[in-house]
């Protein structure tokens, strides 16, 4: 279980390195991931949330939908050819206790590498296209509150920093 870094740290900011090396260490990151999204009910995972800044991300929607059953790893993700709209009720594992709705692409494309480093493709659509722009976001240092408008970033903002300081 690795310990998941939370809003403000200001780690959850830092841009994310390309994944060069495949080889056991990474593996054993990605399974503590897993281990860690869900011991913590999460349904997706970035590395740059435990504190390893690499383009890596976990994702398994299946208790969600359940016509999905996998655990999906995603490893120096390019998104392309995104489209549509669509509003979700997100929240964040580094962002306790807050929860908004946050537009994103409804259709998205998404080429990627496996912990082994062979290319993959995903042609995703709804809570699959939310849940990887979401973790793609955490490599790029964007939380969930960052795609919010400045009123309701305000107000969720607001609403953390109070419940920090219980
Ligand atoms: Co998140």
């Amino acid at each position: 279980m690795l310990e998941i870094l939370t809003y403000p740290d200001p780690r959850l900011k830092q841009i994310s390195k390309p994944v060069t090396e495949f080889d056991a260490n990474f593996h054993s990151l990605l399974d503590q991931m897993a281990v860690t999204m869900y011991a913590s009910n999460g349904i997706g995972l970035a590395a740059p949330q435990v504190g390893h800044f690499v383009r890596a991300f976990i994702v398994d929607i299946s208790s969600q939908d359940e016509n999905r059953t996998r655990l999906m790893e995603f490893v120096n993700p390019r998104f392309s050819n995104g489209k549509g709209k669509i509003d979700f009720e997100e929240a964040c594992l580094s962002v306790p206790g807050a929860s908004e709705f946050v537009r994103r692409k409804s259709d998205i494309v998404v080429d990627y590498q496996d912990r082994f480093g062979n290319p993959q493709s995903l042609e995703a659509s709804g809570l699959l296209a939310v849940a990887t722009q979401h973790e793609n976001d955490h490599l790029d240092g964007i939380l969930f509150i960052d795609r919010l408008s400045l009123l309701k970033r305000k107000l969720l903002t607001k609403k953390i920093t109070k419940a920090l300081s219980l």
